[in-house]
């Protein structure tokens, strides 16, 4: 069997190939027939002078997305879709589908959603799912090529991690409750005092209220933890990551950001340095654009998309006020009101999609926040073990997968970006 990404290998040659009926029109003698098989799509042609009668009229029973088996020659022909085009000899239909409910006219989202299961099919949901996957790659290849060594957190946990208004929930045998995990930093950070430079890279949860396009309940994300890493050290690092996934995916998946319709141009400049501004550099430039905002409130979406307005590629905004951040981070000796955090705000209204920091080292300085944030001392026993044991600076952060994906390629709502999104409101199929 041969996979239609390799055809340009069988020019001139004959091949069997098997998939679905993406799409199909006819006139008079000749039936063609876009064949998808997974790798990607080719049209296939039947015409009623190279085959019998009965394979004719057996080619007009297949309906779309009905699986089928298909023999014929190879032709390179640059107008069609991939550059091939099959002269077919034979042909088995496997499976007739019947009434496939997601035809080529246009539906309602809430409809596509409905039928995720067979949505994926698409032509488009078919590039989305593929560069995320190269994505992921990217993530793997970053980390490992650079001496990080993979941790594996835990999702089932005794604590918040990231405030517990998002916390979920689940009875756990005679222990009480237990909570779907947020993040897996605290875990990430026991990790970098073994190994010096580890990352997590799994799904996490998030019990959010809020309803937007960025927004998922179950997301994906990887948290490099690096021990004797500063804030600034923190900021190279994200900056080279971010770097490298886009300009990987730039090379690597040209076809399906053309499917996507992506423009590109803004996605080459992502280069470094990038630029890192102060939060309350990051206020000024609000007031200065006449967008309200208090200095002191945390960044929402639509200010961050007004910041980013002022940068061509991602900015860093560092130095939050801590009363707006987790508890874990250091506070800045030089002016204890702020945190050593840092965001990363993606270009073109896509927001945050790396929150981060340096944390908090000192054993009493810990203590005093998990206190201030009224949280379980005795969850977090273990966690302070790690700065009354060989104690040493260290940072790190978090980048959402499902953001960088919608940014990446371009997306209204993150409920593209991964196969079965979980929202508030949906929770199937
Ligand atoms: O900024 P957050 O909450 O940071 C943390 O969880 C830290 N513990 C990370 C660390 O320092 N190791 O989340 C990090 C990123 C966000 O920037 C965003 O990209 C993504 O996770 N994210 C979400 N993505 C989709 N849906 C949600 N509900 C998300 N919440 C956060
Ligand atoms: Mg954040």
């Amino acid at each position: 069997m041969v996979y239609i990404k390799d055809l340009a290998k069988h020019v001139g040659n004959e091949v069997t190939l098997k998939g679905w009926l993406y799409n199909k029109r006819s006139s008079g003698k000749l039936q063609f027939l876009v064949l998808r098989d997974g790798t990607g799509i080719v049209q296939c042609v039947v015409f009623k002078g190279n085959v019998s009668e009965e394979l004719f009229e057996e080619a007009k029973r297949l309906t779309q997305e009905s699986s089928f088996e298909v023999t014929g020659i190879v032709k390179k022909d640059e107008r069609q879709v991939g550059g091939h085009e099959l002269d077919v000899k034979d042909l088995k239909i496997i499976s007739i589908a019947n009434d496939y409910p997601i035809t080529p006219k246009e539906h309602g989202i809430e409809f596509l959603m409905d039928h995720r299961h067979l949505w994926v099919r698409s032509r488009k949901q078919w590039a989305i799912m593929r560069i995320r996957h190269r994505i992921v790659k990217a993530i793997r290849d970053f980390y490992d090529s650079r001496g990080f060594t993979l941790f594996d957190p835990p999702i089932i946990t005794p604590n918040a991690v990231e405030g517990t208004s998002t916390l979920f929930e689940t009875p756990y045998f005679d222990l009480g409750k237990a909570y779907l995990t947020q993040s897996g930093q605290l875990y990430a950070e026991a990790g970098a005092m073994a190994l010096g430079k580890v990352y997590t890279f799994g799904p996490t949860f998030r019990a959010e209220k809020s309803k937007t396009r960025r927004h998922l309940t179950e997301f994906w994300m990887v948290e490099p933890e690096m021990a004797f890493y500063d804030l600034n050290d923190d900021m190279d690092l994200a900056e080279e990551f971010i770097e490298y996934i886009v300009q990987t995916i730039l090379e690597e998946r040209k076809e399906e950001l053309e499917i996507l319709e992506r423009d590109t141009s803004n996605l080459e400049r992502v280069k470094r340095p990038f630029p890192r501004i102060s939060y309350t550099e990051a206020v000024e430039i609000l007031k200065k654009k006449n967008h309200e905002f208090e200095w002191g409130n945390d960044l929402g979406g639509a200010d961050e998309t007004v910041i980013s307005e002022e940068f061509d590629r991602p900015v860093m905004i560092h130095r939050y006020p801590a009363a707006v951040k987790a508890f874990y981070m250091k506070r800045d000796p030089e002016n204890p009101e702020l945190a050593l955090a840092v965001d990363v705000i993606a270009p073109e209204g896509y927001g945050e999609i790396i929150g981060g920091s340096q944390r908090e080292d000192d054993l009493d300085e810990l203590l005093k926040r998990i206190k201030e944030h009224d949280l379980p001392q005795e969850f977090f026993e273990w966690y302070l073990d790690l700065r009354k044991y060989g104690s040493v600076p260290h940072s790190g952060f978090g980048l959402g997968l499902e953001r960088t994906v919608s940014w990446i390629c371009g997306l209204d709502h993150l409920r593209e970006a991964i196969p079965f999104p979980r929202m508030i409101y949906r929770n199937t199929p």
